[in-house]
């Protein structure tokens, strides 16, 4: 990738993108998603970007899948679906563009060109890492198998291709538990995700839940005793706690569950306040659709996810660089522990 000064030397030799009032008038329907949270002028400022890139994607055959952690101008102003890890996947299955661009980070992408070989699949910026993903290799999980021989592996989602092929089937934080639940083994591997697994472990006692000692970056940060100390100031709010959450944090929440789980519940809920234990974006994509919920509470970034903006998502649909690939036959096996997740998650579902 050019570096910023250059990338945005040629962006603006092909496109308008001065911060205009006149455009983001122009786009009120879609700045109606997110007023509660960005700015007037900070909409001038994103509404030429977000005019180019929805012109772009129509130009190229593109579709923008994004995580629930994306920023708001993204997850309102050009994504077509927005979801959760196993959405994500699912409609990747489904997708008939030629292009797509995922933002969200790389193993997202990876999924997305595991299930779709034959597309170009687009992540805006290549460092948009993880650091689950980066905490294991398939020596681990080689590892993991020689210390327990003949348990099957469970591996989150947040992982490269090499070790969803190394695995025997893939989950993520919304099926995790009935993933491991449906294992034919009384040992299951699960990997890399320690306090998942620890999580999923409480949920299926029937089953003894060994992990490897990976954590997230974002999740790990929270403990219990911010949450009672919240709690005893804040005594009606409602805490809703990411399953990457350490156990005892998960403990202290009302609910537990994946990004579009919590989503789901504080729509149903509807809680006059509540803290989302979970990435910071979480709370500001799903404000304006509830403007009689008042979110409290910290604000932890994923500064992976962050890497993602429009002006390299704008580069990347007009360069096509950034095309993520995978070695073929890493691939098929990878795309063997993904689809049998996607298969038992909507067997289990009906
Ligand atoms: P979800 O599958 O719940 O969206 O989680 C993905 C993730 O990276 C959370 O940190
Ligand atoms: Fe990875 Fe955590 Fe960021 Fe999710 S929030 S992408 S698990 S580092």
């Amino acid at each position: 990738m050019l570096d910023q000064t250059a990338l945005r030397a040629e962006l603006a030799n092909h496109y308008d993108l001065l911060p205009s009032p006149e455009v983001a008038e122009a786009h009120a329907d879609i700045y109606a998603g997110m007023k509660r949270v960005v700015s007037p002028p900070d909409w001038a400022i994103f509404a030429p970007y977000v005019a180019a890139i929805n012109r772009l994607k129509k130009e190229r055959n593109a579709v923008i899948l994004a995580h629930n952690y994306m920023t708001p101008e993204i997850y309102h102003g050009i994504a077509d679906v927005v979801g959760d890890s196993l959405q994500l996947a699912i409609e990747a299955t489904r997708v008939e563009a030629d292009v797509i661009v995922q933002c969200g980070v790389h193993f997202m992408a990876e999924t997305s060109k595991i299930l779709n070989p034959a597309k170009t699949v687009l992540i805006p910026d290549a460092e948009a890492g993880c650091s689950l993903a980066e905490s294991i290799t398939a020596e681990g999980i080689a590892e993991m198998r020689a210390r327990y021989p003949g348990a099957p592996v469970v591996s989150y989602v947040n992982t490269t291709a090499e070790v969803k092929a190394a695995s025997d089937i893939c989950c993520t934080s919304s099926n995790a538990a009935q993933i491991v639940a449906a294992q034919d083994s009384d040992t299951v591997i699960m990997t890399p995700d320690k306090y998942l697994a620890q999580n999923v472990a409480r949920q299926v006692p029937n089953k003894n839940v060994v992990w490897w000692d990976g954590s997230c970056i974002v999740h790990e940060r929270f403990t219990a005793q911010d949450l009672r100390d919240f709690r005893d100031l804040n005594p009606d709010t409602r805490i809703i706690a990411h399953p990457e959450c350490p156990p005892d944090v998960v403990d202290e929440a009302d609910f537990s569950g994946s990004t579009s789980g919590i989503i789901s519940y504080v729509e149903r809920e509807r809680p006059s306040k509540a803290m989302l234990v979970t990435e910071c974006s979480m709370a500001s994509n799903i404000s304006d659709n509830l403007p009689d919920v008042e979110f409290v509470g910290p604000c932890n970034m994923c500064p992976y996810m962050k890497k993602i903006t429009l002006e390299k998502v704008l580069w990347s649909l007009h360069s096509m660089q950034g095309a993520v690939e995978v070695d073929p036959v890493v691939a098929e096996k990878a795309h063997i522990s993904v689809q049998r997740m996607i298969d038992l998650s909507q067997r289990l579902a009906g």
